[in-house]
């Protein structure tokens, strides 16, 4: 991503979320009510919509509409790949885990969504990006948060270091969230993410994130949805450096020490959901796969 500015990407993925928190029953997967808030001021047209909709849910078909036909659609993509972390959130908090590190935060709202007893959040992130973030949480509409901390760095370069000096991670078993950032790396700094989970926490931490499959990253594909994918990074200036297939993701994970690794497809998590919870998620042309893992090393 560009240096010199914040995420456009992590913008897109906040409307997504504010999308389908105004869905209807069977389409809402996730309740993002702080998505709005960190919309730029000059969408201000959109925040007025999306407080309408809460009254009057037949205003969600007007956006749905509307990403399917500018944008690439993946509204839905987004929403169930955050449902499934907030899940796994939940579960390991039950479990006791107390410390989440978010690597590539963008707009989460997941430290003020899970304002449980004990819980502190770290969010690590590109200086840009988070510099608009923190001032946004600093004006009205958000509530204050006294066990959120935040690590400006930039994944492309030597960053664990940065995150160590910073003594704000505790040495006890931590969730780290990686979502939607993975494929925007190049392949070094994916692996020194993997590395830095291993190196900055003791044994018991896990690791959850979202990746997209090998052919993504590749410039010359002849997979049109592909292409229409790659030709949206371009737009923002953040293009799709790193993919990896299914069958090879274990492999990568087992090579960095990881244990106890599952995928999941987003197709088989919509399918569990509309199975068990009565949902009707559309699943066809979902690529993305959902990876947890155990930093048991
Ligand atoms: C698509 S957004 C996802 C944000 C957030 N995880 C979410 O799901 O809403 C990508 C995030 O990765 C971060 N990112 C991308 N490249 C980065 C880099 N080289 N260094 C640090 N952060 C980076 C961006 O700042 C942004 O927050």
């Amino acid at each position: 991503m560009r240096e010199n500015r914040s995420s456009k990407t992590a913008l897109d993925v906040l409307a997504a979320r504010a999308v389908n928190t105004i869905a209807p029953q069977g389409l809402r997967v996730i309740q993002d009510r702080y998505a709005a808030g960190f919309l730029p001021a000059h969408w201000f047209p959109a925040k007025i919509y999306f407080r309408l909709a809460e009254t009057f849910p037949v205003l969600y078909w007007l956006p749905r509409l509307i990403a399917k036909q500018v944008g690439i659609g993946a509204d839905m993509l987004i929403a169930l790949r955050h449902r499934f972390i907030d899940e796994h959130l939940l579960h390991h908090y039950r479990d006791g885990i107390r410390q989440v590190v978010l690597l590539g935060a963008g707009y989460d709202s997941r430290a003020l969504r899970f304002r449980y007893p004990g819980l502190r959040f770290i969010e690590i992130d590109h200086p840009m990006t988070q510099r608009r973030k923190v001032r946004l949480m600093g004006s009205s509409g958000f509530p204050e948060h006294d066990a959120l901390y935040f690590i400006p760095v930039d994944f492309t370069e030597d960053w664990l270091k940065t995150v160590a000096d910073s003594g704000l991670i505790r040495q006890e078993p931590t969730l780290f969230i990686w979502e939607g950032v993975s494929y925007y790396l190049p392949c070094e700094a994916v692996a020194y993410t993997l590395e830095g989970v291993k190196n900055l926490t003791p044994p018991g931490s896990s690791l959850v994130f979202d990746f997209f499959p090998r052919e993504l990253a590749n410039e010359n594909t002849g997979d049109v949805h592909m292409k229409r994918v790659q030709r949206y990074g371009a737009a923002r200036g953040e293009h799709f450096l790193w993919g990896c297939d299914r069958d090879d993701i274990h492999g990568i994970l087992c090579g960095h020490g990881f244990k106890n690794i599952r995928t999941t497809s987003i197709r088989e998590f919509a399918d569990h959901l509309n199975e068990t919870h009565n949902m009707k998620i559309p699943v066809h042309a979902i690529f993305a796969y959902m990876i947890l893992a155990q930093a048991d090393f």
